[in-house]
């Protein structure tokens, strides 16, 4: 699968990592690619694990650790590690015996992890998706971080909207010869997309205002493109979504719906107006919605659905009556008389170009009954009653 853009985060990361002992955090939502980030840096040996949903104690760090061929004498202490590597056990000095102290045998086992890793230098320890790291893992991540030995790295990646727990405790009192950096990934540019989709399907439309750069849902559209099927929202993605919207309480909920009913970021008051959630709520709401991941602050104050996949999402979990509720609602105040929003612009050029509401549906990937509002709402502001007037040169 071809790699685009990312020059200026993969010289990012390689400096970083060229100056160990460092911890280094990779922040980035889901499938940004911050995977693939670290699969594309070269000349700099690592071993990697993962964190799951399931929270396996210590997973991430036997994942990591469990195909190690450890060449240098190591430290008897390192025997510790031998009933959790069976895959490297021989390799291990002989298991210490056990010790009466449970905080002491863990003692014992973080200091394992540190000198196998001191025996594997120069390495990067990367531990991936941190959001969903076991209470022993974190323990020993921070543990690790404050101890690094030289020679070695710790990256952890992670997304910052399913984040229970501060990562920057990672960073909280490193020693002064343990340096640490952080990376944010943000998602592809727009020409970025457009060559990501020329590799995957050549041909087809521009998939950035649907999926914003973020890579995982370009590969996922154009698979259901190449497929035949609809410009929908991808499954994985929607299930994702339907998640989230699920965990939200109640006012949270309603304000994400909401705002999939919204063409452009709006500010608080109008969001929680418009989902109908009294003023006391609405600021908790707002910032649970925004917290998840699901809303997004596009600029100062004002908010709106992440990705246009995401609102196509939340919007078929409104009843078709709500939808019309909320749509009414968010006519009401309106605009002033005359002042099209860019969206009801470019569908009123398309209806004046003779074009049915299917056919623009398809052609800017909304849904026959989103132009149906954006037409009457373009009417309604142009003071015309008929659709026909659009043709007759008014837009
Ligand atoms: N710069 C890129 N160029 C081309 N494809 C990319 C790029 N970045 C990511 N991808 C692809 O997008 C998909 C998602 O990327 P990746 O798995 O790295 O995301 P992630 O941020 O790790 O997601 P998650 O939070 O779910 O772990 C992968 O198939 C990956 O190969
Ligand atoms: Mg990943």
């Amino acid at each position: 699968m071809p790699f685009v853009g990312r020059e200026r985060e993969l010289r990012q990361l390689a400096d970083a990592l060229s100056r160990p002992p460092l911890v280094l955090l990779i922040e980035g939502e889901a499938g940004v690619g911050k995977t693939r980030l670290l699969h594309e840096l070269t000349g700099h040996p690592m071993l990697v694990g993962s964190c799951h949903p399931m929270r396996f104690p210590y997973g991430p760090v036997v994942e990591a650790l469990r195909d190690v061929r450890p060449m240098r004498d190591l430290n008897p202490i390192t025997g510790a590690l031998r009933p959790f590597l069976p895959e490297c056990g021989h390799l291990l000095p002989p298991t210490p015996p056990p010790l009466q102290d449970a905080m002491v045998e863990r003692h014992r086992l973080f200091r394992a992890v540190l000198s196998l890793l001191g025996s594997l230098r120069p390495i990067t320890l990367a531990v991936e998706d941190v959001h969903w790291v076991d209470p022993g893992t974190r323990e020993l991540l921070a543990f690790l971080a404050r101890c690094l030995p030289d020679g070695v790295n710790l990256v952890v990646t992670y997304r910052a909207e399913d984040l229970c727990h501060p990562v920057t405790e990672l960073l909280g009192h490193l020693p002064p010869r343990i340096d640490h950096a952080e990376i944010a990934l943000g998602p592809l540019t727009a020409e970025e997309t457009a060559l990501l989709v020329k590799h995957l399907l050549p041909g087809s439309a521009d998939l950035w205002p649907l999926t914003g750069g973020v890579p995982r849902a370009v590969e996922e559209l154009t698979r259901m493109l190449a497929d035949g099927q609809e410009p929908g929202t991808p499954p994985a993605l929607r299930d994702a979504v339907l998640v989230k919207l699920a965990a939200l309480p109640r006012a949270a909920r309603h304000i994400v719906q909401a705002a999939s009913q919204v063409e452009h970021p709006v500010c608080e008051d109008v969001l929680t107006g418009v989902a109908g959630v009294p003023p006391e709520q609405g600021e908790r709401g707002l910032s649970e919605a925004v917290r998840c991941g699901l809303l997004r602050e596009w600029t100062p104050g004002r908010y709106g659905l992440r990705q246009p996949l995401t609102r196509q999402a939340v919007s078929e979990t409104i009843t078709p009556a709500a939808g019309r509720r909320l749509r009414r609602r968010i006519a009401g105040p309106a605009e002033p008389q005359g002042t099209l929003s860019p969206r009801e612009e470019e569908v009123a050029r398309l209806a004046a170009d003779g074009l049915t509401n299917k056919e623009i549906a398809e052609s800017l990937f909304l849904s026959p009954r989103t132009v149906e509002v954006h037409i009457a709402n373009a009417l309604r502001k142009l003071g015309l009653t008929s659709r026909r007037q659009l043709t007759l040169g008014t837009t």
